[in-house]
């Protein structure tokens, strides 16, 4: 029977486990009892982002987001409170209160009426295939038994056919559902002439299964040479998105679970056979290339987040397996270290990398599906033990060309593909190993080959980075000038009162995230207080939940002490001087940025010259101020 609203939203919060809901969006990785990855909502560099499990909360220590796993969905997918308990309500078997129950589920009962459409159309493309009822069963038969597709493997992922006829699935499925539903699902399309006909004719169909096993969509491989395209996919839709969803992974999720590892293919066929083949931690997308999406979702899966890339050996698989790489890394980066080296005989904690990718690249040179039949699904998980990482593979695949390179000039160029990876090695001892392996490969000096590694780096510092060198320096002073302004008011033998203070501090400004807080705080808790004492104390509380906040109090006490003791002559003078260097390091650093600017500003933009004279005003402006001061 159904129970309260409250009653409802009580039961759901039980049965929501946050670091699932939270993995769903973000990649966390396990530190003690909590969990960390990239924030969501602001762009995060370094996991500041932290997922509580005891407690059911998360929150960002960045910047400052917090909440349950139900104000993470909320906020993740912009959803309505009630529709989410609606659609959760559903989804774990629970009744809504009729009160509550009415109206407003239009979408839903939309998306469940093209699930269903769309898994009859499954049914109704198989049941063609494997009863021979439609009159190129017998062709497309023999085309899979050639493939090495047997009626096993055609049930096991329940392919089907589609009749060249135009409306052979429309007459079956207007029955009992909509032309709009129909249309939506991508099942058929409005024809010229007005009416509807099939979208799929002639070609073998590939159901695609979400992560609950729902069908949503169709890959669909043409029958006959000449017919194009050779792939003809669903688009997406209310129940699909491309990117977000793999082929085989319902079926493959709890062997990527036991080995810890998945296996990213190209092609649907790639799938079935390896799959078919035992090989069954592996997926592919859906006619569209990798994703971060597709990352974070295997990511859910394995642990390690061991991932393997095996793509064509050909060119254009060479590619999708560097494009991939940079995808999985991009995913990753500010996670930790992407395992660069085989430690297997060095004892360590499984947890310590990011990511792993290796690359499954077999000399014989064929697609996954062509190597399990022809050559066989032990040798190719033989290939799979010893897939090198994905950094070895890199190398190794421009170093195989080695001996077209024998002058110097040309030993120079080809050494340069090599560099931006090698730059990438963070370990320095890793690094140098490498170093050493191409140094003696190619026999150059590996002194040489570091200093072009530095020359790289130089070049490829980002804009923001270089210029944040620059002022780092300033940027510290003026910190330390702030926190010691902030100091100020913790001196425990003041003679001036903290409204004083807060009068001679007056509107100075204060740029610094942490300190901004504690100063608004400040502020705010001088008006209750009666001393520095009580003043310390509540501060203490106030942060009680903000460890990054909290740290900084004790470099104010300490800062503190060094002020106690002064007359009120040296105390105001001690806050005067603070004041004038936090303006002064103020002034420099836009200075800094003006300059940063200017030098960045392409002398063949036709504004050019006018931004540049306003720049200069500008500086000369600071640079009169600073001077002032
Ligand atoms: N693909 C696509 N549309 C195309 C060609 C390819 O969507 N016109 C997608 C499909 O998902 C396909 C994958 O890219 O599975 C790999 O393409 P390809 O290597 O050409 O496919 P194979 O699986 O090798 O094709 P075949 O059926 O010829 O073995
Ligand atoms: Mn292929």
């Amino acid at each position: 029977m159904a129970g309260t609203w409250d009653e409802l939203i009580q039961q759901i919060k039980e049965k929501l486990d946050i670091v699932d809901v939270v993995s769903e969006q973000v990649v966390l990785k396990k530190r003690g009892n909590t969990y960390w990855g990239l924030c969501p909502f602001h762009k995060d560099k370094n996991p500041s982002f932290c997922v509580t499990p005891h407690m059911g909360i998360y929150k960002c220590f960045s910047c400052g987001e917090a909440g349950d796993a139900l104000k993470f969905i909320m906020k993740t997918r912009n959803i309505e409170f009630k529709d989410l308990i609606v659609e959760l309500a559903d989804k774990f078997g629970l009744e809504v209160p009729k009160s509550h129950n009415k109206g407003g589920t239009s979408s839903k009962e939309e998306r469940e009426q093209m699930l269903a459409a769309t898994m009859v159309a499954a049914e109704f493309y198989h049941d063609l295939l494997i009863r021979q009822k439609a009159p190129n069963a017998e062709i497309a038969l023999n085309y899979l038994t050639k493939r090495g597709i047997g009626s096993d493997i055609i049930k096991k992922f329940h392919l089907g056919i589609a009749p060249k006829t135009y409306t052979t699935l429309y007459d079956e499925l207007r029955k009992d559902f909509s032309n709009d539903i129909l249309e939506k699902a991508g099942l058929v399309l409005k024809s010229e002439k007005g009416g509807y006909i099939d979208r799929f004719r002639n070609r073998v169909i590939i159901p695609i299964q979400n992560e609950n096993g729902d069908y949503v969509a169709f890959g669909a491989r043409a029958l006959e040479k000449d017919q194009n395209p050779k792939y003809l996919n669903s688009s997406d839709s209310l129940i699909y998105n491309k990117s977000r969803l793999l082929y085989g992974l319902y079926t493959a999720k709890d062997s990527i679970r036991e080995n810890d590892a998945v296996v990213l293919m190209e092609g649907y066929f790639d799938v079935i056979s390896s799959q078919a083949h035992g090989i069954e931690n592996c997926v592919a997308s859906c006619g569209t290339s990798l994703t971060a999406e597709h990352v974070k979702l295997l990511s859910r899966y394995t642990k390690s987040r061991r991932i393997y890339l095996s793509f064509d050996t050909d060119a254009a698989g060479q590619k999708a397996t560097n494009r991939g790489a940079e995808i999985i890394k991009e995913v990753f980066k500010g996670l930790g270290d992407i395992k660069q080296f085989d430690e297997s005989y060095v004892s360590s904690d499984k947890d310590k990398y990011a990511c792993e990718i290796r690359v499954i690249a077999p000399p014989e040179g064929k697609d996954p599906d062509e190597f399990v039949r022809s050559v066989g699904a032990d040798a190719y998980k033989m290939y799979m033990e010893n897939a090198p990482l994905l950094i070895d593979f890199q190398i190794q695949s421009i170093l195989k060309d080695k001996d077209k390179y024998a002058a110097p000039q040309e030993k120079a160029q080809f050494i340069k593909q090599i560099i931006p990876i090698l730059a990438e090695v963070e370990n320095k001892i890793i690094r140098s190993g490498y170093i050493d392996i191409v140094a003696q490969t190619l026999g150059v000096d590996s002194r040489a080959i570091q200093s072009e590694i530095r020359v790289f780096e130089r070049a490829n510092l980002p804009q923001t980075e270089r210029i944040v060198k620059n002022v780092t320096k300033k940027s510290s002073v003026l910190q330390k000038a702030q926190k010691n302004l902030l100091s100020v008011f913790l001196v425990p033998d003041s003679p001036f009162t903290f409204t004083q203070i807060n009068e001679m501090i007056g509107d100075t400004q204060i740029d610094d995230e942490i300190l901004i807080n504690v100063k608004s705080t400040i502020d705010k808790l001088i008006y209750t207080v009666n001393n520095v004492k009580e003043l310390i104390e509540h501060l203490y509380t106030e942060y009680v939940d903000k460890p990054d906040i909290q740290a900084i109090l004790p470099e104010l006490i300490s800062i503190s002490e060094v002020y106690r003791g002064l007359s009120e002559e040296d105390f105001k003078n001690v806050i005067r001087e603070t004041i004038n260097k936090i303006n002064r390091c103020r002034q420099i650093k836009e200075t800094e940025h003006i300059k940063s600017l200017y030098k960045g500003i392409s002398d063949d933009d036709p504004e050019a010259l006018k931004i540049q004279i306003q720049l200069r005003d500008k500086i000369k402006k600071n640079r009169q101020k600073s001077e002032k001061i």
